[in-house]
């Protein structure tokens, strides 16, 4: 894949910050959200990305917010959405104590992912309006990963349960207003036009037994080009009209309008970030060449828990990118990580399989970047071996603003306790 030159200086940052560094180009995430806006309702998934700064963008641009845990309604009011109303839904498949307290303070409204849940918030006294999140019992994914729908996914209500659950909706006294399905189709349409299809039928099992329907979610799953072979961007018109067609179709069986809502993470934040690393150590092991950089799986996590791909530029500490020119010296190498663990390598597949990448030759102090890490990047990063939560940065309007530091030594122990029984320094005979 020809390269576009980075949308900034990477040395310049990385002496700026340090490394690993997360980078997100703010311009990329309004272009984003601009190619979904034929939505009546754009909601981020802020699983994907759930920075504030992210957030607060998303925010400014009128795109909704859900929120799977307590933490993401609170990081959702901290940037200024409104809980209580239609700007942040809570999605997931089972209410604890935390959920449970937020909900019924705010009054949150609720994307229903189990039968239980229904009865969960009756118990606790919660009357919000709720929608119903229905497996159509088939899925799609190259893995079991990332299927969510089917059997063997966890997620969401069998469709089949459909009328159960507004029955045990309206002898809690609970409004179900609307349907919901994130099975991931990505740009498969012949899978795609299946679900929506799916839509529409649950949608009729809806209508004959309740009329309160008013909202159908498509969901998320929205892809983007990872591998330099993939064919090009999703085809959104092609999307949005399979989705407008369901629920048309919806409407007619209804009698009345039907809103409709996508619910995209990886799409809008996605391409807008990328994570840059200091390459530390380059070495030989038999016929095999290492590339070890600075980040590991501990800040991106996908290579390691999917086999996902990334695309790699090096570039000198200079910020040059050596791969840009037509002389590039290339060499098939293994990148890696600093972690005390074999899987953590950035070049390798879905089976664990280690595999090598043709880069430009890289030595110890380059830079090196991870491209289209905006998604699931920073969101699933976690202090593995005691390493510290890198920093962010956001690219908007030709600055860098440091949108998150780099986490203190101190905040890693911060909520820990040691016994006063431990405190001796050593053991009594
Ligand atoms: C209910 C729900 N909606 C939306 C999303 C966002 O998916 P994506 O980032 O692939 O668009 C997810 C991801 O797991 C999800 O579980």
């Amino acid at each position: 894949m020809p390269t576009l030159p980075l949308p900034y200086d990477p040395a310049a940052l990385a002496t700026a910050h340090g490394t690993p560094l997360w980078i997100y180009d703010a311009a990329v995430i309004e272009q984003r959200i601009s190619e979904v806006a034929s939505f009546d309702t754009v909601r981020y998934a802020q699983k994907a990305n759930s920075s504030l700064a992210v957030l607060a963008l998303m925010r400014q641009h009128g795109v909704k917010v859900d929120a799977v845990t307590a933490g993401e309604l609170h990081r959702a009011q901290q940037v200024g959405y409104t809980l209580g109303s239609d700007d942040v839904v809570f999605t997931a498949d089972v209410l604890d104590d935390d959920a449970l307290e937020w909900i019924a303070r705010h009054r949150i409204p609720v994307n229903v992912g189990s039968p239980d849940m229904i009865a969960q918030l009756a118990a606790a006294g919660i009357d919000v309006p709720i929608t119903l999140r229905i497996n159509p019992g088939f899925g799609h994914g190259h893995s079991q990963k990332v299927n969510t729908g089917g059997e063997s996914s966890k997620h969401g209500i069998w469709h089949d349960q459909i009328p159960a659950c507004l029955a045990s909706a309206k002898t809690h006294g609970l409004t179900v207003r609307g349907l919901h399905m994130h099975i991931g189709s990505g740009a498969d349409f012949k899978h795609l036009s299946e679900v929506a299809g799916a839509m529409v039928t649950a949608a009729q099992t809806f209508a004959q037994h309740a009329d309160t329907l008013r909202v159908v979610s498509a969901g998320g799953g929205l892809p983007i080009p990872y591998h330099a072979d993939q064919p090009q961007r999703i085809d959104l018109d092609r999307y949005f009209k399979v989705w407008d067609d369901a629920r048309q179709t919806i409407a007619g069986i209804t009698g009345h309008d039907v809103e409709l809502e996508v619910e995209p993470g990886r799409y809008l934040v996605a391409e807008s970030g990328s994570l840059l690393t200091r390459v530390r150590s380059v070495k030989q092991s038999g016929s095999k060449h290492y590339v070890i950089i600075d980040a590991g799986f501990n800040d991106l996590v996908r290579p390691s828990f999917y086999g996902a791909h990334h695309h790699i530029t090096v570039h000198g500490p200079d910020g040059q990118d050596l791969g840009a020119g037509s002389t590039c010296d290339t060499q098939d190498a293994i990148v890696a990580g600093p972690l005390c663990e074999s899987c953590d390598v950035f070049t390798q597949e879905e089976d664990g399989t280690v595999v090598t990448r043709a880069l430009p030759r890289a030595t110890a102090g380059d830079l090196l970047v991870l491209h289209d890490a905006g998604a699931y990047g920073m969101a699933m990063s976690s202090n593995y071996n005691s390493r510290r939560i890198a920093a962010e940065v956001m690219l908007k309007d030709g600055q860098a603003h440091l949108i998150r530091e780099r986490q203190s030594f101190e905040s890693l122990t911060q909520f820990e306790r040691v016994p006063a029984a431990l405190h001796a320094d050593t053991v009594k005979a």
